[in-house]
């Protein structure tokens, strides 16, 4: 589903160990969501399982979601770089409709085998999974 650019991947069933002392969300559990879904998403975009979060810019909490509500996590690529990709992101109640964050930029660094930022070549967002890697480290698949 679709907010504007924004597509809403990944949904998420709000259990007892992931609320707050005052029985809410805990906004740790939401940030370790969002890392995860915004690094798949560096992956896909970029073609490269080695892709690390550089930087989250201020993040707004403006609702929160209840033990039982189900949550909807979208992001869209704003900015492709040369070695960086530049995010933002929103997260809502699917029950009550309402917003719960949104983080206007979320930047993720592609990286070489040294480890090192290395160019992606990409600058268009992609739709469909014709850069998702076939591999990802050697070492991991060292029969390929
Ligand atoms: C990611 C890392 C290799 C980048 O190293 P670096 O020396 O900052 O690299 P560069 O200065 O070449 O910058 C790389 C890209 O990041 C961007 N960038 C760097 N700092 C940034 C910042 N504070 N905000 C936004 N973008 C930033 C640069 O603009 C550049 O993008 P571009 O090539 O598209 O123009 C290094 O910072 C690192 O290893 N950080 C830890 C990453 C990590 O472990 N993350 C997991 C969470 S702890």
């Amino acid at each position: 589903m679709s907010n504007g650019d924004i597509t809403f991947h990944t949904r998420k069933w709000v259990r007892p160990e992931d609320l707050n002392a005052n029985g809410t969300l805990f906004g740790g559990s939401l940030l370790r969501w969002i890392d995860e879904e915004a690094a798949i998403y560096a992956i896909v975009q970029l073609g490269n399982g080695l892709a690390v979060t550089k930087y989250m810019s201020e993040i707004n909490f403006v609702s929160s979601a209840v033990q039982g509500d189900l949550i909807e996590m979208g992001l869209t690529a704003t900015h492709f770089g040369r070695t960086s990709l530049t995010m933002r992101a929103e997260v809502r109640n699917m029950f009550t409709r309402e917003s719960i964050l949104t983080i206007e930029k979320i930047v993720f660094v592609n990286l070489g085998a040294d480890g090192k930022p290395a160019p992606h070549g990409y600058d268009t967002i992609t739709y469909d999974r014709d850069r998702v890697p076939t591999k990802h480290l050697e070492q991991f698949h060292p029969q390929d």
